[in-house]
């Protein structure tokens, strides 16, 4: 799709199929980064062929790793622990990606060298404030001193120490950069975490990397260690539910269709969206259970449903959902009631000011509401149908938003245009192919 822009102006018919979803993004750039940590040839299967994640495979090039790829699965030999070969002056490119750029620093941190980071404009807005702060307390330098955005400058350190570190916001990426540190440091680190995507922990686990966690209700104690040596990593990567969700609610609001998607990853810390839209009265099953290197993965069941309910959103839910709450917002829309969601204010932090946007192009869209910087309330229409022109422009080029939009065009009807088809690229390459398998006309 090299177009600037795509006209939806029907709703999808009712379908029955079953499809494959793109591989796994926060899967795919953990298993790149620590490979390249490992002694030997690491081996991943069905990696995601995205923007994010080429952009890690060539920052680990320029880091001197080999990484070769093929239709079917990529290699890349790791040269052991801080086993990167580079010359002085460089820059590493993270693009749009918030996840590569914040864990990239951590493998940096006994850089000799100054290495430059960039990113592009949209990553280039976004805080880095909150993984400066812990590296710094390591011990790590970045240039200028109080510079909390991209482009930044970081330089390692021979004399690290371990910190106990506080994750309040339930970010993974926080998380993920102190574990990844961790590798490096003597002693021991501690970190107390809210509950998040646990991927990280997982692949840890699977590498015999010291590492004990806690859990109680809210938080996670993580202990960690220095492991002597990492053992390769070989992967199947499943599905992305982040992905899979668009056509998941696809299903939920078009009519009489009904859906399969194979092997998506269904570890508990991601599937926020299936507790909320199964609270909403969606029927959404789990088939096929297995697991693999670690991670639960299953073929997800979902039907068109006529009567959904609204939902006072528990805010424990909002790490596990926070990709999907854009598509969550579309089936409040449809919900019979008044849904209601709290404390997300991570969600202003992302690609885009997603909370914002949301509420922008509901709003368009006809939809009552109203929200603040962290909370949304939608006031559903089990009846909502448009037939108006809506025109999807300046958002960054967010691929969630662009996503969300076609999703929106397809089951609610109207006249669209929407700016920006490329964005997909940097998530789930096959979206326009999907859409197109389960029947949506897109133009
Ligand atoms: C991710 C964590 C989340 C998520 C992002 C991927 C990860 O970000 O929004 O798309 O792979 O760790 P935060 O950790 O900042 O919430």
């Amino acid at each position: 799709m090299s177009k600037s822009f795509v006209k939806i102006d029907k709703k999808i018919k009712n379908f029955n199929k079953k499809i494959n979803i793109d591989g796994d993004k926060s899967l795919s750039i953990r298993w790149a980064l620590i490979a390249s940590q490992a002694i030997g040839v690491s081996k991943a299967k069905n990696l995601l062929k995205s923007e994010d994640v080429q952009n890690t495979l060539n920052c680990l090039k320029k880091l001197g790793i080999k990484v070769t790829q093929n239709r079917k699965y990529c290699l890349i030999k790791g040269r052991g622990l801080n086993g990167f070969i580079y010359k002085k002056n460089l820059t590493l490119n993270a693009g749009n990606s918030g996840t590569l750029g914040r864990l990239i620093l951590s493998l940096l941190i006994k850089s000799p060298y100054k290495i430059k980071i960039v990113g592009d404009s949209s990553l280039s807005k976004r805080d880095f404030s909150r993984v400066i702060e812990p590296l710094k307390r390591i011990g790590v330098n970045f240039f200028p001193p109080n510079k909390s955005t991209l482009p930044i400058y970081i330089k390692g350190s021979d004399y690290l120490r371990p910190i106990e570190y506080q994750e309040e916001r339930g970010s993974a990426q926080c998380k993920t950069c102190v574990m990844l540190a961790s590798l490096n440091l003597p002693g021991s680190t501690k970190i107390i975490a809210r509950s998040s995507r646990n991927h990280t922990e997982k692949m840890f686990q699977s590498l015999n990397i010291p590492i004990k966690i806690k859990k109680t209700l809210n938080y996670d104690t993580i202990t960690l260690s220095k492991p002597k040596i990492i053992k390769k990593l070989n992967f199947n990567i499943p599905g992305d539910i982040s992905s899979a969700s668009f056509f998941i609610v696809l299903t939920l609001l078009s009519e009489k269709s009904h859906l399969i998607l194979r092997n998506i990853n269904i570890n508990s810390t991601r599937i926020g969206i299936i507790k909320i839209l199964n609270m909403m009265g969606a029927k959404i099953k789990f088939l096929n259970v297995k697991t693999l290197n670690g991670e639960k993965c299953s073929d997800i069941e979902v039907k068109s449903i006529k009567k959904l309910k609204s939902i006072n959103c528990p805010t424990n839910l909002n790490s596990a959902a926070i990709d999907e709450f854009l598509i969550i917002f579309l089936v409040a829309a449809k919900a019979r009631g008044v849904s209601y969601f709290r404390d997300l204010s991570e969600l202003n932090q992302k690609e885009s000011p997603r909370l914002k946007l949301a509420a922008k192009i509901l709003k368009t869209m006809g939809v009552k509401l109203s929200y603040n910087n962290d909370s949304i309330k939608i006031y559903g229409n089990p009846n909502l149908k448009l037939t108006k022109k809506i025109v999807v422009k300046d958002f960054l080029k967010d691929h969630r938003v662009f996503m969300m939009s076609v999703i929106s065009a397809l089951s609610f009807g109207g006249e669209w245009k929407i700016f920006d088809p490329i964005s997909v690229k940097t998530s789930f390459p096959s979206f326009f192919k999907k859409i197109k398998e389960v029947g949506g006309i897109i133009k």
